[in-house]
């Protein structure tokens, strides 16, 4: 099927792409002609695991197209996917004006029957505006806006999109479900057909979810400091029971990324406005923002002062398999150690290129070794699965005195004690 992706970013890329790779005939358009003009030439502007291969394989194959024009990829394809980004405003609400704004373009360049897909993620009722919006600016424009949200992860984005646990397609009209089916057919995943405002609320309501059950065991956590439990055992034992199960209960520094902060609070203000304060959403938030306060002040414990000391950080991304550092725990942690007057040196396998500017006061070192050369302490800040197997000991010797604060439970307790770490993580 020949299908438009419009915004060319982590999730219009990556569908886009994996769209191609099934078969369909895809044309993704992006404002920003630099960017276009990159991925023409094959060079990918962000790090996904597998997405560079997909992207220059499907090029190659003619499935795949970059251009800046709305107007050919609306009149090239029946079905025009809308994944700009919807960013965060002060208020906690989320500005839709990039939406608006490719509704209103899109509208003009429509003659004939056209699907209106909205990936990005929305306010419940988006979609009803959507609609609204096109039909302003091109009034009996004949269209079916859908909601078709995306449960991609960053870092995974190309195995989610491949192998989706569900697809959920929200119409306002059933004419639009056949065409929806058929692109998603190729994936073999339960598709579930939805109307327009449950399908936007599935995806806020799951990623409030996830963040839920994140703040339930760093509360747990905190518990378990207090008790002498520990939340990995606690965790293990709650998620063998099939109605929670054992993911997203890893205990660490708190959620981050371009996602869960930004849904979680959008929620919370939708939801208010709709006339029901989503009060435990709201706890959610504040046990998060409570996380990073809590590790902060083990390592303000153990240094007692923290001006002039030097602290190695490892790790910057929001989470591991990603260089995306947007509301990155990693970087607030770093940005406050700054303000107490560390110095702060720092690795990240991904990140550091984007990370600079957001710390510019710390220094990038090469190796993740590098780190640890005279510091008073070291601080795991992202769940690399690389940090695991760096030679730790060699680490150690470097450093002046050996405090380590892993915030994400990357590392074995015992074998770094063993080795002679004074070694801290998060409820254990
Ligand atoms: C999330 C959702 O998982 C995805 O379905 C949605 O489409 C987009 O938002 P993403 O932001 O890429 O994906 O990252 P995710 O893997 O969900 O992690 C989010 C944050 O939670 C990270 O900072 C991660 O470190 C943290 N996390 C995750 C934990 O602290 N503990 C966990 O057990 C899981």
């Amino acid at each position: 099927m020949k299908l438009a992706i419009v915004g060319s970013g982590y999730v219009g890329l990556v569908t886009g792409t994996c769209f191609a790779e099934v078969g369909h005939q895809v044309i993704c358009v992006d404002n920003d002609l630099k960017k276009v003009h990159q991925l023409q030439d094959g060079q990918i502007p962000i790090y996904e695991p597998g997405l560079e291969e997909l992207v220059k394989k499907n090029v190659a194959a003619g499935r795949l197209s970059f251009t800046a024009s709305i107007g050919d990829a609306v009149q090239q394809s029946l079905v025009i996917f809308i994944a700009v980004p919807t960013p965060p405003q002060p208020d906690g609400s989320v500005d839709l004006s990039f939406v608006e704004g490719v509704a209103r373009e899109i509208a003009v360049h429509i003659k004939e029957y056209r699907i209106v897909v909205d990936k990005s993620t929305v306010p419940v009722k988006t979609g009803e505006k959507v609609a609204q919006t096109i039909n302003r600016y091109n009034p009996g424009a004949d269209i079916d806006v859908v909601s078709n949200p995306e449960f991609l992860r960053e870092g995974s984005a190309v195995e989610d999109l491949m192998k989706p646990d569900r697809i959920v397609i929200g119409v306002s009209s059933e004419r639009a479900v056949a065409p929806m089916k058929e692109i998603y057919q190729p994936f073999h995943a339960p598709i579930l057909v939805t109307d327009l405002n449950s399908a936007e609320l599935i995806k806020h309501a799951a990623n409030s979810f996830l963040a839920l059950k994140i703040s339930y065991i760093n509360a747990v956590a905190a518990i378990c400091e207090a008790s002498g439990a520990n939340v990995e055992r606690v965790a293990d034992g709650m998620g063998a029971d099939k109605r929670i199960g054992r993911a997203f209960l890893n205990a660490g520094v708190g959620y981050g990324g371009s996602c869960f902060p930004k849904d979680i609070s959008a929620f919370i203000r939708i939801s208010r406005e709709l006339g029901y304060p989503f009060h435990l959403l709201e706890e959610v938030e504040k046990i998060n923002a409570n996380q990073k306060e809590r590790f902060l002040k083990k390592v303000r414990e153990a240094l007692w002062i923290l001006r002039n000391k030097k602290i190695g950080v490892l790790g910057l991304a929001f989470k591991g398999n990603t260089d995306d550092v947007r509301s990155s725990v990693a970087i607030e942690i770093v940005k406050q150690l700054l303000a107490e007057g560390a110095e702060v040196r720092a690795f990240d396998p991904k990140a550091m290129e984007k990370a600079e500017s957001l710390v510019p006061g710390a220094k990038m070192v090469e190796k993740a070794e590098e780190v640890a050369d005279g510091a008073d302490a070291l601080l795991v800040l992202t769940e690399w699965t690389d940090f695991k197997s760096l030679p730790w000991l060699a680490i150690k010797k470097r450093m002046l005195s050996p405090l380590l604060f892993d915030g994400r439970n990357l590392l074995n307790p015992e074998e770094m004690r063993s080795l002679g770490f004074t070694y801290t993580s998060i409820g254990r």
